[in-house]
C-alpha cells in the first residue's frame, strides 16, 4: 500500500514542507548566485544583462521564503530529525545551520532598505512595491549596506559550498542518515554507523 508522504518533520526525517522549502530554495540559490556571479565577472554581457534583472525579485523570493521556512522550523522544533555524531558535531551542525539563518535573513533587507532610502523605490516581478520619492538618506550614508550585502552574500556562498560538502561526506564517508532525511524524508541507514556511543 502506498502512503502519502508525511507534511511534518519527525524524528525519522523532515516531511514534505521542510524538503519542499530546503530544495526550493537552494535552486533559487543557484540562480541567485548565477547571477551575482556573472555580475562580477562578466558585467555588460547578455547573460549578465539577462539574469541581473531577475537579481532584486528572486533575491526578495528567498528572503519571504527564509521567513516562511523559519516559522515553519520553529513550528516543528521538538520533532526535528536528530543532527549525527559526537557533541561537537552536532553543536558545530546548529551553529553552522544558525549561522546560514542568519545570513540569508539579514541580506536581501539590506538592499531593499538602500533602494527605497535612496528614492528608488522597489520593484519586483515587475510590480511596484514600493514608489519612487524623496531620498531618506545620502548616497555616502547607504554606500556600507551594499558593502556589506556584497561580503556576506559572498560568505553564504562559501557556507553553502561547506554545507554540501558535509551533507555529501554524510552520504557517501560515513553512508549515514543525514542525507537521505533530506531527499526521501526517512533512511534505512543508521545515523551513526559502527558506533553506540551518541
Ligand atoms: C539572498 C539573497 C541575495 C543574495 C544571495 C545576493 C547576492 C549578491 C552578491 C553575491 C552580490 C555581489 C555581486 C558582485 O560582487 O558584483 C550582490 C550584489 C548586489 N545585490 Fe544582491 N543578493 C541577494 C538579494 C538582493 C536583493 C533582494 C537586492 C535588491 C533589493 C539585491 C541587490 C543587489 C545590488 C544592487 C548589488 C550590486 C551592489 C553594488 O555593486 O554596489 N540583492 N548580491
Amino acid at each position: 500500500m502506498v502512503t502519502a508522504a508525511p507534511l511534518r518533520d519527525s524524528h525519522e526525517g523532515f516531511g514534505l514542507v521542510s524538503r519542499t522549502f530546503h530544495w526550493g530554495m537552494a535552486l533559487l540559490f543557484v540562480w541567485q548566485f548565477t547571477s551575482a556571479i556573472l555580475h562580477a565577472f562578466a558585467e555588460g554581457t547578455v547573460l549578465d544583462a539577462f539574469f541581473w534583472q531577475t537579481h532584486y525579485s528572486v533575491g526578495f523570493t528567498l528572503f519571504v521564503l527564509v521567513l516562511l521556512r523559519g516559522l515553519w522550523g520553529l513550528a516543528n522544533i521538538r520533532n526535528r530529525p536528530p543532527h549525527a555524531g559526537p557533541p561537537f558535531e552536532r553543536f558545530a551542525a546548529t551553529t553552522g545551520q544558525v549561522v546560514l539563518y542568519a545570513m540569508m535573513v539579514v541580506i536581501p533587507p539590506l538592499m531593499v532598505y538602500r533602494a527605497i532610502a535612496s528614492g528608488r523605490g522597489f520593484r519586483v516581478y515587475g510590480l511596484q512595491l514600493v514608489a519612487p520619492g524623496e531620498p531618506t538618506a545620502t548616497r555616502e550614508a547607504l554606500a556600507p549596506l551594499a558593502t556589506l550585502h556584497i561580503y556576506l552574500a559572498w560568505t553564504l556562498l562559501a557556507f553553502i559550498v561547506i554545507h554540501a560538502g558535509i551533507a555529501l561526506y554524510h552520504a557517501y564517508v560515513r553512508r549515514d542518515a543525514t542525507l537521505d532525511r533530506m531527499t526521501k524524508g526517512a533512511s534505512p541507514l543508521p545515523l551513526n554507523p559502527g558506533s553506540h556511543r551518541y
